[in-house]
């Protein structure tokens, strides 16, 4: 899903999302392990209160596996408990009942101190738009589809489904605005597509990209489009010299025979929005 995001919009994401935290234990978030920082909404920490929380880095598959450990540790350092994912396949996956309980832990002594006994924890999936969380709630939930129904004294309409008899799941994730105020952060959430391209110029950001590979994945550029790409970054500049080659490499000739760098443009950024450059991180720990 591709939302475009209006004021209105986010105010209405918000609300669903305050009234339905008050509902829960524990937040699953998902980031996408290609972007964790500019994937992960700004707001959420404010939002999530003292709720127990799981940091999820999905598309793993995707991303650069010398930085997955790396981005993980970065977020345990700062307390989350931590998986990396792959939601299509299923990978990972098997360990989160128990991060999710393990999250839990200080809430369910709390509740044991109290003589409440064996009440399963209430988590809620929660992201922004395509990071897949529906593709995570379906591996997750797996055949445990039974679900509980309305609970007396909760808002009516919340469907929940109980994955065990420790954890119980709302069964609609909650979507979460992206980083609108930070242009880097909007500009690696175009390269996913996680950005409506109605409102992108493609050909701009297929340069932007250029840009970036040439500097940090040189060889995802020369094998994919068998094209030279210069050791001197410098001498790159803009990037046009390298799309004019893959236009060239790629058929997209104009009728005066110029590259067709628009045409050339919508194929990279396809192609690697496809995972077909290999696997790529595109902002790096600190
Ligand atoms: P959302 O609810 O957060 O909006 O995201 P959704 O689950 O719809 O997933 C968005 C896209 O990301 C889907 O692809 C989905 O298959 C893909 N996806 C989700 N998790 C993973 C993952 O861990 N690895 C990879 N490689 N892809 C993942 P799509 O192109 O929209 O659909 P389809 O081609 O899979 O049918």
């Amino acid at each position: 899903m591709n939302v475009q995001w209006y004021p209105g919009h986010m105010a209405k994401a918000k609300r669903m999302m305050q009234e339905n935290i008050k509902l829960i234990d524990v937040i699953i978030e998902l980031v996408d392990a290609r972007i964790p920082l500019s994937s992960k909404n700004p707001d959420i920490d404010a939002l999530a209160g003292n709720k127990s929380r799981v940091l999820l880095l999905n598309k793993y598959d995707m991303a650069d596996p010398k930085y997955n450990e790396m981005w993980k540790k970065y977020f345990e350092d700062k307390g989350f408990h931590t998986a990396l994912i792959n939601s299509k396949n299923g990978q990972g996956i098997n360990q989160i009942k128990d991060i999710v309980y393990k999250a839990c832990e200080a809430k369910i002594e709390r509740d044991r101190r109290r003589g409440i006994l064996n009440r399963p924890v209430r988590a809620m999936v929660v992201g922004i738009p395509n990071v897949g969380k529906s593709t995570f709630i379906n591996s997750f939930v797996g055949k445990a589809t039974a679900k509980t129904g309305n609970k007396p004294g909760v808002t009516k309409g919340k469907q929940w489904i109980r994955l065990s008899s420790k954890i119980e799941l709302l069964d609609t994730p909650g979507i979460l605005w992206p980083k609108f105020e930070d242009p880097a952060a909007g500009m690696r959430l175009a390269f996913i597509g996680s950005i409506n391209d109605d409102i992108i110029q493609m050909t701009e950001l297929s340069l932007e990209l250029i840009l970036f590979l040439s500097k940090y994945y040189p060889n995802a550029l020369k094998d994919r489009y068998d094209i030279l790409i210069p050791d001197n970054l410098e001498s790159i500049k803009d990037g046009v010299g390298v799309l004019e080659q893959i236009a060239t490499k790629r058929s997209c000739i104009m009728k005066g025979g110029e590259p067709d760098i628009d045409r050339a443009a919508l194929i990279l950024i396809d192609e690697f929005r496809n995972g077909r450059l290999g696997k790529v991180t595109l902002e790096f720990p600190e």
